[in-house]
């Protein structure tokens, strides 16, 4: 089976061809970054047009990369949500309009399950069950994947999540958007023992997160300091966030007794937090996986892969029904049918 998937949430543009046999066969992405770092974030209505003008030479460069044609594509995976509503709809109206065409069967997949399952795309993967750390500009959450589509949020962020608490600390830092990636290149230049920033919560005794005091924290110190101390800021900031993460996600795995984890969504490209996992985890006998950094990032393989999954679950179909969703929580999803409409 050739599943076609497309991701559009936000402000990249991905598409991809999943098949059963071959895996992915194609794989094209467009990001709209420059077109919104002159903003200062992601401006919708531009997002939207932006993904109109790219969504269709994007599927012409997948079916050539992996030399197929529209008549060999069995299914159509697209992002249903959560997102932007605007930029959703035209992934949804497209894919609608293929179906339509290539009379296949249509299927609309959860954003934060393809994240969760883009580990998936990898050589080496988990064993069901395992914990998943998904930290995202959007999400940072604990959740214990029991087998495929059967999900439970463990932990959530009270507040901020933690892409958020990077992009917004990189900003006041003069950083273009979004400055989470370029955050974690400046840090490496500084001293993560120069500031002693607070390490939220992880006394808390649960699995919630909050960024939000951090933020603030480091608002008022980048507020008192000169450029030539914001690497040391960057570093004691990041540190500071990943030994939150890194002692939340400990717990999580203790009190759930997993001997796998997973890191997933876009925070998932730090570096420094994929060591230090790693190294807090291989003692305790627990194996630490991850999808490469463009898989961590937006992009259209994690929704076809998904896509795939539940089309050979025969769950598409030729009704054009779709309710795109700016909010759908994974613990509504399973394995056998898609969540009902919020
Ligand atoms: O998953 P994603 O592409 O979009 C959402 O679904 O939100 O995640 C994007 C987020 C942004 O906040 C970005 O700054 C952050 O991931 N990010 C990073 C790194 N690379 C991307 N944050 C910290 N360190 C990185 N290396
Ligand atoms: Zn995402």
């Amino acid at each position: 089976m050739l599943v076609l998937g497309i991701e559009s949430s936000c402000d990249e543009t991905g598409v991809a061809l999943y098949d059963s046999e071959q895996k992915l066969v194609a794989h094209q992405i467009y990001s709209q970054i420059e077109l919104h770092a002159l903003y200062g974030g992601v401006v919708p209505e531009l997002a939207s047009r932006d993904h109109i003008r790219k969504l269709p030479l994007l599927v012409d460069a997948a079916l050539e990369e992996a030399g197929k044609e529209y008549s060999d594509i069995d299914g159509i995976a697209f992002t249903e949500g959560p997102g932007l509503i605007g930029a959703l709809m035209v992934g949804a109206l497209y894919a609608e309009g293929l179906s339509y065409a290539l009379k296949k069967p249509l299927l609309g997949v959860n954003h934060m399950e393809a994240h969760l399952q883009a580990v998936h795309l990898e050589d080496e993967v988990p064993e069901y069950p395992f914990m998943t750390l998904l930290v995202s500009g959007g999400h940072s959450q604990l959740v214990l994947v029991k087998a495929f589509g059967e999900y439970e949020i463990l932990g959530d962020t009270l507040d901020d999540a933690v892409g958020e608490a990077f992009d917004k600390t990189a900003k006041l830092m003069g950083l273009p958007y979004p400055g989470g990636a370029k955050l974690a290149k400046m840090a490496e230049e500084g001293d993560d023992k120069a500031y002693d920033f607070p390490r939220p919560m992880i006394h808390s005794g649960d699995l919630k997160f909050s960024f939000s005091g951090l933020k603030t924290k480091v608002a008022m110190t980048i507020k008192d300091s000169t450029e030539a101390d914001y690497p040391n800021i960057a570093a004691s900031f990041q540190r500071a966030v990943i030994d939150t993460l890194v002692v939340k996600t400990k717990r999580a795995v203790t009190e759930y007794h997993v001997k796998s984890i997973v890191i997933a969504g876009g925070v998932a490209a730090n570096k420094l937090l994929r060591q230090e996992l790693a190294r807090v985890m291989e003692p305790m006998g627990v194996r630490v996986f991850y999808p490469r950094p463009l898989f961590c990032t937006d992009n259209g393989a994690m929704v076809a892969y998904v896509g795939h999954e539940r089309l050979m679950r025969n769950q598409g179909s030729l009704n054009y029904d779709v309710k795109l969703k700016a909010r759908w929580p994974l613990s509504t999803l399973s394995s056998k049918q898609e969540s009902e409409q919020e």
